[in-house]
């Protein structure tokens, strides 16, 4: 095993995403995962464009590659305590899309959640 059992990727530095407040969702994964006492397990770290632009808040989780879209601050808690913790990904959450790049033009309104 590696130094972390997951790790948590958002994106924070895209053209998108940062607009959306990406910021603000990962300061709250990253608070979220330390309130739970799972700091040692797993790693939240800031990402780059994650090429689903436009759909932000985007959030991967590894090694389950379970991807998350247009995530709020306020859905920080259930993804730790409902996927970190209980390993069941959120599904309302959850975002399916095809093979790479999935970027929307920016005039586009965004799709649904699953
Ligand atoms: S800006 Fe976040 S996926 Fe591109």
């Amino acid at each position: 095993m590696g130094q972390y059992q997951q790790h948590v990727f958002v994106c924070t530095s895209g053209k998108t995403c940062p607009t959306q407040d990406s910021k603000a969702v990962f300061q709250a994964l990253r608070s979220a995962v330390v309130d739970a006492g799972i700091k040692g397990q797993v790693r939240v770290n800031h990402s780059g464009c994650l090429g689903q632009c436009g759909h932000g808040p985007m959030v991967v989780v590894y090694p389950e590659d379970v991807w998350y879209c247009a995530v709020k601050p306020a859905d920080a808690a259930r993804i730790v305590s409902e996927h970190l913790q209980g390993g069941r990904p959120v599904e309302e959450l959850r975002y399916v899309a095809p093979p790479g790049d999935n970027k929307l033009p920016l005039d586009e309104p965004l799709p649904p959640r699953a």
